[in-house]
């Protein structure tokens, strides 16, 4: 095997690997051929749960986010990558599943809500990448990406989770069609959390750094859920 493939070399392989393969196909996608694209999109996963007014009065509750943005923002990063580089089952990747039941033990939340901030690291990536990525992902990626949460979902206990890609946006637009709504928690830990933002920003940039996430979100409905500034009117169309 070609242990350093071009970009185009390793598309041809993800256009069609054996469905067994999904881990590595899944892995391949995040940490090589989609991986500033993957990273943004994790990343934007993180501020959606903020919108949810149930799931940001726990966040809240715990105090960690407001008090250590930047740790809790970079440990759940670590958290995903560990388990995407190393694997499921791998030794790694055990003692990331023992440490998320251990983290989630005592913290109040439906199976929905669970379910859900899965899916959000399930589909907000794929669609950031299909909207801004230099190539879409293609359908092996999105069946490896929904096989690798499923079974992450599953040595969480987490059950229900929907059997295709397809499925799981319908479940992730639905749950936010009738969840995404503004809280004085959810504002307060996403303030807490541009802070993060900011600092991996260009200094000219930094002031702008609320506004660009606005800009990233692109859903209105969300960004006035999290207090951010609200998105210019797009032009008429001529
Ligand atoms: C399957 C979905 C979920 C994933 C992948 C996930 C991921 C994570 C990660 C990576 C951590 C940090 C663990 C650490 O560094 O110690 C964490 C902690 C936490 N999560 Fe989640 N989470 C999920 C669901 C939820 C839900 C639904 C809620 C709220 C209703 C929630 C609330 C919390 C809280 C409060 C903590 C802090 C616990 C502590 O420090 O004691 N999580 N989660």
């Amino acid at each position: 095997m070609n242990l350093h493939p071009t970009l185009a070399e390793s598309l041809r392989h993800q256009e069609s690997p054996s469905s067994d393969d999904w881990e590595a196909t899944f892995r391949t996608m995040v940490l090589f051929d989609l991986a500033a694209d993957m990273e943004l999109g994790f990343f934007l996963s993180y501020y959606r749960n903020f919108a949810i007014p149930g799931i940001a009065a726990s966040l809240y509750g715990n105090g960690e986010i407001q008090e250590r943005p930047m740790k809790r923002s970079y440990d759940t990063a670590i958290v995903i990558y560990e388990l995407i580089a190393s694997g499921l089952d791998s030794e790694r990747g055990q003692h990331m599943v023992a440490l998320l039941n251990r983290a989630h033990r005592n913290v109040p939340g439906s199976p929905k809500d669970y379910l859900y901030v899965l899916l959000t690291l399930l589909v907000v990536p794929i669609r950031w990448a299909q909207h801004h990525a230099w190539r879409q992902p293609t359908g092996a990626e999105l069946a490896a990406a929904s096989r690798f949460f499923a079974e992450l979902g599953s040595r969480m206990n987490i059950h229900g989770m929907p059997e295709t890609y397809a499925e799981a946006e319908r479940f992730f637009d639905q749950y936010e069609a009738t969840h995404v709504s503004p809280s004085v928690e959810g504002q307060k830990l996403m303030d807490a959390t541009v802070q993060v933002f900011q600092s991996r920003l260009p200094l000219p940039l930094r002031p702008f750094a609320a506004r660009l996430i606005s800009v990233m979100l692109a859903d209105r409905r969300l960004v006035a859920a999290l207090g951010l500034p609200p998105l210019a009117k797009s032009p008429e169309p001529p």
